[in-house]
């Protein structure tokens, strides 16, 4: 299964407001069928302030209006369907926005209330409260707490959020959450969506004491320290269980954990027969272009599939990190690893997600004047880190300049650079060596091959510098070379390769598929 994740406001833009919005994509659905994908994954469209673009939800229940609304979503849903492709939704069970009506309720109703419970309200350290309640660091920047003023205008007690202000954490052990979460679950299931992805799926639980972190505990958005206590608690499971006794009822439909978790029995723990259906495991991310370190964050993929049973899932980036272009070097070299990076993840067993933009090469763009970023971590951390808007650029459909079809509008949510003519959809449709003619290609095949029936891959030997694996059922040879030098081709018939051969040799960043 080959997955496409839309971040929905960078997609296309069919109100000229320069943010993307759902009639956008069922516009371009042409393009998700000529790339040959299975389904998508659609960013957060639920109604919402916008501070974290859609990841900070006022209501769970209804579709922002930036995006369109709930009829919207139902013809984008029966557009899909009627194409073969399902429709994952992006869920945020973690937190709430700070405008939801919770949050409201429980700033106007005091310390104690049961308001408060369904989050996290503790009284401040020190003699008049004024510190906050444990040590913990929000993961964009600053404290993980605010201190409230409560209704008679005193300054008052604290609220949780591991993300940003606007983002309160909810308490999962309160029962009136976990109810509502249900409701949230059927009410997108009985409009027909095939399924979630779980927003910050191993945070679900914080450990009841909120005892201080070790000094030493490093903070991460993505792959978390293990010794950081605030993830991976066991009360996530109870959270999974339930979200897995609600689809139980809706066969057919499947959840996808975003769980940052290193350890692979720990990654597994998710995965048992009653809890997620499939995690991201996000290995590859972070793997430099560098034949051991791919090799190693495959199989520690592969060990996770193994372990917990559920197939293994592939992605070399979405909308929290560095496009893959960019990662493996930028310009004609990034380009080239990440077209070879692609055959690597279509040749494997399990499931593979594909970032919008990534099947036109763009790379993230890390000139946006500081006055358009829109990431709460740039403020937050003083500017001391730019955020995650340079892989949320909208995305180049045709013509010369920007905003390059995306929208009619001459300013787009963030500015588009004005070099990407060469990478807009038309001119790469028309370029049969183009990275979208590669990723269309290349999906086509491997929709021809039959689904893997277990998670194994066998490795070949290479030269040095270089990677070779079958799957199992063994459809084809994949090689990639991320050495220096050419390197002899093994034995077979060439059935697709990310970069023209050098006669029978196998070039420096380019991978290739054998069949034997
Ligand atoms: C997840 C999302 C990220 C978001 C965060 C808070 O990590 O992928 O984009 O900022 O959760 O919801």
């Amino acid at each position: 299964m080959v997955l496409y994740q839309i971040y929905p406001r960078s997609f296309a833009d069919s109100d000229d407001d320069g943010v993307g919005d759902l009639q956008g994509i069922i516009d371009r659905i042409d393009h998700l069928d000529t790339l040959g994908v299975d389904g998508v994954w659609l960013s957060p469209i639920m109604r919402s302030p916008g501070v974290d673009h859609g990841y900070d939800v006022s209501d769970p229940r209804d579709v922002d209006p930036l995006f369109g609304d709930v009829s919207t979503l139902r013809r984008l849903l029966d557009t899909l369907h009627s194409r073969r492709m399902v429709l994952i939704m992006d869920l945020v069970p973690n937190h709430t926005s700070s405008q939801h009506p919770w949050l409201e309720a429980a700033l106007a109703s005091g310390p104690g209330s049961t308001e408060r419970a369904r989050y996290f309200f503790r009284d401040g350290r020190g003699p008049d409260g004024s510190l906050p309640p444990n040590n913990w660091p929000s993961v964009f920047g600053g404290p993980a707490w605010t201190r409230v003023t409560e209704a008679d205008g005193t300054p008052g007690q604290w609220y949780l959020h591991l993300f940003a202000p606007e983002q309160p954490d909810l308490d999962s052990s309160n029962p009136e959450v976990v109810e509502d979460l249900d409701r949230t679950l059927r009410f997108w299931l009985d409009l027909g969506v095939d399924g979630f992805r779980i927003d910050v799926a191993h945070g679900l639980a914080k450990p009841e004491d909120l005892a201080d972190l070790p000094a030493d505990v490093e903070i991460a958005q993505l792959v978390v320290d293990v010794r950081d206590a605030r993830w991976d608690r066991p009360g996530v499971h109870e959270v999974h269980r339930r979200i897995r006794r609600v689809l139980d009822a809706y066969p057919g439909t499947a959840t996808f954990g975003e769980v940052w978790i290193g350890p692979v029995d720990r990654f597994a723990r998710y995965l048992r027969p009653d809890e997620l259906h499939f995690a991201f495991h996000f290995a590859l991310t972070g793997a430099p272009f560098e034949a051991d370190a791919i090799r190693s964050a495959i199989d520690s993929t592969l060990d996770a599939a193994r372990a917990s049973g559920s197939a293994p899932t592939w992605a070399l980036s979405n909308h929290d990190v560095v496009r893959e272009v960019t990662r493996y070097g930028n310009g004609a070299v990034g380009t080239a690893r990440a077209r070879a990076m692609l055959l690597a993840i279509l040749a494997l067993p399990g499931i593979a997600f594909i970032y919008n933009g990534a099947e036109l090469g763009l790379p993230s763009d890390f000139s946006i004047p500081h006055d358009r970023l829109t990431d709460p971590t740039w403020d937050r951390t003083d500017h001391a880190e730019l955020g995650r808007d340079h892989c949320r650029v909208p995305l180049p459909w045709s013509g010369d300049r920007p905003p390059y079809g995306f929208s009619g509008a001459d300013d787009t949510w963030l500015p588009m650079p004005d070099t990407w003519s060469d990478l807009t959809v038309e001119a790469q449709s028309a370029d049969p060596e183009s990275t979208l003619s590669l990723y269309r290609r290349a999906i086509r095949i491997r929709h021809s091959w039959p689904t893997p029936t277990t998670p194994e891959v066998r490795w070949t030997s290479t030269p040095d510098g270089c990677l070779g694996f079958l799957r199992e059922d063994g459809p084809v040879l994949c090689m990639i070379n991320t050495s220096r030098r050419s390197v002899p081709l093994p034995d077979g018939t060439v059935v697709l390769s990310s970069a023209p051969l050098d006669g029978g040799l196998l070039p420096p960043d380019t991978a290739v598929w054998l069949q034997r």
